[in-house]
């Protein structure tokens, strides 16, 4: 099993590719927490892969509803049943969801625990359980409660993708597709010339690894998001306005991440920092694992309105990340109401 090492002022840890061979040994108890779904398929193959003084169980609910604070209360109230201490760790068996909800609870639990990552989804294994953004939901929004706490190491196996549905797949494609644009020229070409898929796991783990360095990267060099960071979220304003237009729930993030990155390019080829022809490139790259490129906008307006509520947002200005090619990013907040307005009129017919 090789790894690799994230670095940030607070903390260096490791992420393992391969399988989940090794026990993973720990001093303190455990808590392991997974959701109802996973739990079902993957607890009992976990399980005597962790040695510990007492390992207990916390099962939450399944899907984005219960990224809330009482998830977080269940996990909570499990850990000081059991009589976790300060040296404890939670493990967070899951998709991104789980991960996040877990390492908000490990970050309070105490004043702050270990956790270890063993992310379940593609998007998770790229993604989510690494670089330490933990949260939940509430009323007002998306991850709008939470802190940065970094896990103590992830485990990423791709065994566990073999049960993953071909829609949750592919919304992980698209934010391996995402990394590709902003960061990663060869990476993209790479991608064009190669058709992931669960069956070939050569190039499903080259893809990982690609993607993962991409994200250890950037953590390495902005934790906490001051500049570099936001790049991230390529593709994520306007995907998060379609999320909250369309209903929660409706598409999945990556769907609606997919969507978002085309009409993001709409604005970065006006601005001249995309042609035509790199937009089309990426828009077939995201075609050819079926995720939706068109969004069909049902309200300008308020759809021009839901942009706003972006964290990227500062002083009223939208701060829109723009691929500069494919391969860099650059930000940019200086388009005019009009020109946003321009681009979002393509996006209402169908
Ligand atoms: P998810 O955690 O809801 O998982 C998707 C579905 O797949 C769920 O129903 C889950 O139970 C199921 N599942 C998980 N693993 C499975 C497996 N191996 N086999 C079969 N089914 C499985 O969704 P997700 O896409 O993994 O994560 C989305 C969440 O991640 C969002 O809440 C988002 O905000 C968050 N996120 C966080 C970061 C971060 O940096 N912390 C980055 C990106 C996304
Ligand atoms: N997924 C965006 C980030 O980790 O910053």
């Amino acid at each position: 099993m090789d790894s690799i090492h994230i670095t940030t002022p607070h903390r260096s840890y490791p992420i393992h590719f391969g399988a989940l061979t090794p026990k993973l040994q720990f001093k303190g108890k455990v808590l392991v927490v997974s959701n109802s779904c996973v739990g079902a398929l993957y607890l009992d193959f976990l399980l005597p892969k962790i040695s510990a003084p007492e390992i207990c169980i916390c099962i939450i609910e399944d899907g984005e509803h219960y990224k809330t604070f009482e998830s977080v209360q269940r996990i909570l109230e499990t850990a000081f049943l059991h009589r976790l201490d300060r040296k404890s760790t939670m493990i967070a068996l899951g998709g991104g969801v789980v991960g996040d909800i877990v390492g908000f609870a490990a970050g309070i639990f105490m004043r702050g625990i270990d956790f270890v990552q063993i992310p379940t989804t593609l998007l998770a294994q790229v993604d989510a359980s690494i670089g330490g953004k933990t949260g939940i939901n509430n009323v007002f929004g998306k991850n709008l409660v939470g802190l940065f706490h970094q896990p103590a190491s992830v485990h990423i196996d791709p065994f566990f993708l073999r049960t993953l549905p071909a829609r949750e797949f592919a919304a992980g494609v698209a934010e391996i597709i995402k990394m590709a644009v902003t960061f990663d020229a060869p990476f993209f070409e790479w991608l064009w010339e190669h058709h992931l898929s669960l069956e070939t796991q050569d190039s499903l783990l080259t893809a990982l690894r690609g993607a993962i360095s991409i994200k250890q990267r950037v953590v390495c060099q902005d934790e906490k998001e001051q500049g570099l960071r936001a790049a991230l979220n390529y593709g994520h304003t306007f995907g998060h306005a379609i999320e909250k237009e369309s209903g929660y729930g409706h598409y999945l993030h990556g769907e609606a991440v997919s969507m978002g990155m085309v009409m993001v390019n709409a604005l970065a080829c006006k601005h001249g920092c995309l042609t035509t022809s790199e937009a089309e490139r990426i828009c077939t790259l995201l075609q050819s694992y079926n995720l939706p490129t068109h969004y069909k906008i049902l309200n300008k307006q308020q759809f021009y309105h839901s942009l706003f509520l972006d964290k990227k947002t500062a002083n009223n200005k939208i701060k829109f990340i723009l691929p500069d090619s494919i391969g860099n990013v650059l930000f940019y907040d200086k388009f005019t109401y009009e020109e946003i307005m321009n681009v979002l009129e393509q996006f209402c017919d169908s």
